[in-house]
């Protein structure tokens, strides 16, 4: 079998990792045992380009089970989890091409190597593999009968191909699900961008000036949680509902230009380039920690800080420093790449639960479906949204009311008021 990792022997380590994520996973665990009897998948071979976590073992076990061959890459140069990788390859012949910290050029061999299993289906996060195949690939096309996207930033990449014609096979934009971006982007975003900036500073939250910028679903996880830990949170946006949103929220909202004099602690998550540049590091406080947790590594100007700024080197596992003219240091996290899987290990295996059991579903749902699709981004349909949510609260053994046959009536009548 053909794979890339970094070492074998890690398996027996990623075994109970894996085995400590499953246990949170209930959603997804009775997916797989519905397509462990089904077998919905036979015979279709998915190529999934992910960050390489435990969460993501679990998904690749009940897309296997389901019937498909699964290979699987990187989404991230710095995510994956190698004994992860390990675990998949030796426990269950799944081909994972993925080393942390692999540069760019192997990154994208990786994403080629998966591309060479001539996939009958793509699941990315950030859109990588679909972009790969319509620029380089494109003489697989016609062996796909479709394909999902996980993260908000793929989502806007595939619907820019969309809306240029260029799209050449049906997606389902799995962030977009309720039960996706609700939970996995705000109460997990949140919660991770938190454990990945005090695992690489080990510094503190409380009554720090900390400036998010974004107000996306992922960036208010983050303000809420930096709040609740004791931060004076300030938010930049450029969209005006969002902003307002902010400041009903609580927060200051102002321009980068401003924020960058105040803040201790800078993340961005806007999905968008360059968001802090050169003129906003050349005017932070010393000591200044700035981290980016959007998808791609280009939200922080890093280019622009070296030339501002002489790189003084690694002074800590994921701390890059870099000291100003008149001596002031600003310290970059994770080389800007997204800090919560760079330094921590992503969003936690109960939220992710039900982003991966929207991928396995959106799955089955394509190949039910896809002769009838159009090369267009869907959403994820909303019975199969409403079910998650369902089997979520189930298995939490939370009970919810139902309508009464009055209460069904009086929402249907026009008739009624006072
Ligand atoms: N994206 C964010 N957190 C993740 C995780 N734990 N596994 C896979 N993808 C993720």
């Amino acid at each position: 079998m053909n794979y890339d990792i970094k070492d074998i022997t890690l398996a027996d380590e990623g075994r109970g990792s894996v085995a400590w994520a499953n246990k949170s996973m209930p959603v997804l665990n009775s997916i797989k045992d519905r397509f462990a009897k089904e077998k919905p998948l036979k015979g279709q071979r998915i190529g999934a380009c992910l960050h390489v976590t435990t969460e993501t073992a679990s998904l690749m076990e009940t897309l296997k089970a389901g019937g498909a061959d699964v290979f699987l890459c990187a989404s991230n140069p710095l995510s994956t989890q190698d004994y992860v990788a390990a675990y998949l390859v030796k426990d269950h012949d799944i081909p994972v091409f993925a080393i942390n910290g692999e540069n760019t050029e192997t990154y994208y061999s990786h994403i080629k190597a998966v591309l060479d299993m001539k996939p009958t289906l793509t699941m990315d996060d950030g859109a990588d593999l679909v972009s790969t195949i319509h620029s380089e690939r494109r003489e697989l096309i016609d062996g796909i009968i479709g394909g999902t996207e996980e993260t908000t930033t793929g989502v806007i990449r595939l619907k820019a191909m969309a809306e240029n014609g260029v799209l050449a096979f049906p997606l389902i934009a799995v962030n977009d699900a309720n039960t996706k971006h609700m939970f996995d982007n705000r109460y997990g975003t949140g919660q991770s961008t938190i454990d990945g900036i005090i695992r690489a500073t080990n510094r503190l939250i409380a009554g720090s000036v900390f400036v998010v910028c974004g107000y996306g679903w992922c960036s208010r996880g983050l303000a809420m949680r930096a709040s609740g830990m004791g931060a004076n949170v300030v938010v930049t946006e450029v969209d005006p509902l969002r902003a307002l949103e902010a400041v009903m929220d609580g927060y200051r909202v102002m321009p980068i230009a401003d924020a960058a004099k105040i803040g201790d602690f800078f993340c961005t998550l806007t999905g968008d380039i360059n968001v802090i540049r050169k003129e906003h590091f050349l005017i932070m406080k010393d000591g200044a920690i700035v981290a980016n947790s959007g998808h791609f590594n280009v939200e922080l100007d890093i280019e622009g800080l070296r030339q501002v700024a002489e790189y003084t080197g690694r002074i800590r596992e994921y701390i890059d420093e870099y000291s100003l003219e008149d001596g002031r240091k600003i310290y970059v996290l994770g080389e800007g790449r997204l800090i919560n899987l760079a330094a921590a290990e992503g969003h936690p295996s109960s939220v992710m639960d039900m982003s991966f059991a929207n991928q396995a579903l959106s799955t089955e749902y394509l190949v039910l479906k896809s002769k009838t699709l159009k090369n267009l981004v869907y959403s994820v349909p909303e019975d199969i949204d409403k079910e998650i949510a369902r089997l979520k609260l189930a298995a939490m053994g939370i009970i919810i009311d139902t309508l009464t046959l009055e209460q069904e009536t009086y929402l249907k009548s026009w008739e009624m008021g006072t």
